[in-house]
């Protein structure tokens, strides 16, 4: 059958999600979204050193976009980048531990796949926060004192609890070195894994997760020091 005329239930595709290399690439390309969403939402909340006014014009803007329509097209898609993220993360680590040999050479992967194996653990602790972080400013189930609409009140009366503030802390920690592996491992996936283009792959995936981490921490730390009141 020629590759135009296939279609989702077809071998050709199914042999694609199978293939390790398939999931990899599913995981690089929802991985891009991811980074690209976390970069362009940290920008954003950077309009909280800008006062309440400016964040909650910004808050409205963005639920009002598109005749109200763009939040949930960015939820959709949103959701369903997350799920096959992890559902590549998953089967691809079940696929690894069927495939794992016994004695010195496991031993020998086990020190090779240590970056891959935190990649596990900051993945499921990012998993948690943002079920936690969803109940927490955009549902308000997780805030005490949550206030439809007041997305900045909403900001500084989370981050004065320092249980809360410590706890985004620790998953933005988590996201920096999961982006940072991150961008590493899809530069890869997409073949920039090249002597010449190996400083820039570094380069590029720190800067990113300094940044996004680094700006992510500096809101609950600024509110519990009184700068954002
Ligand atoms: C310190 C870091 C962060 C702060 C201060 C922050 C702040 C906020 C705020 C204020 C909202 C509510 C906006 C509104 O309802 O008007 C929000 C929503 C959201 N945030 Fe964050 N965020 C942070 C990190 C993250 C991270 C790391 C992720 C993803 C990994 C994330 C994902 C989301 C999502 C998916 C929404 C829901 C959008 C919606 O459906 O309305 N956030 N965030």
């Amino acid at each position: 059958m020629p590759v135009a005329e296939q279609t989702w239930g077809s071998p050709a595709k199914a042999s694609f999600l199978a293939s390790s290399v398939g999931r990899k690439i599913v995981m690089a390309v929802t991985g891009v979204v991811l980074s690209a969403f976390v970069t362009v939402h940290m920008l954003g909340n950077l309009q909280a050193y800008m006062g309440a006014h400016a964040m909650n014009t910004y808050a409205k803007f963005l639920h009002e976009a598109v005749h109200g329509g763009g939040v949930w097209i960015a939820r959709a898609v949103l959701l369903v980048t997350v799920l096959l993220h992890g559902w590549a993360a998953i089967s691809l680590t079940l696929s690894n531990w069927s495939a794992r040999p016994q004695g010195y050479r496991a031993q020998q992967l086990e020190a090779a796949t240590w970056s891959s194996r935190t990649m596990r653990y900051t993945g499921v602790i990012l998993a948690c926060f943002i079920v936690y972080h969803l109940l927490h400013l955009t549902t308000g189930q997780a805030h005490p004192d949550f206030v439809v609409g007041d997305a900045y009140g909403n900001f500084v009366r989370g981050f004065q609890r320092p249980l809360t503030s410590a706890f985004y802390i620790l998953a933005q920690l988590c996201l920096g070195f999961h982006l940072w592996h991150g961008v590493w491992s899809f530069t890869q996936t997409f073949g920039w894994s090249h002597p010449r283009y190996n400083f820039a792959r570094k380069a590029i995936a720190t800067v990113l997760a300094v940044l996004v981490a680094g700006v992510n921490i500096s809101f609950p730390i600024s509110v519990l020091l009184g700068v954002i009141r």
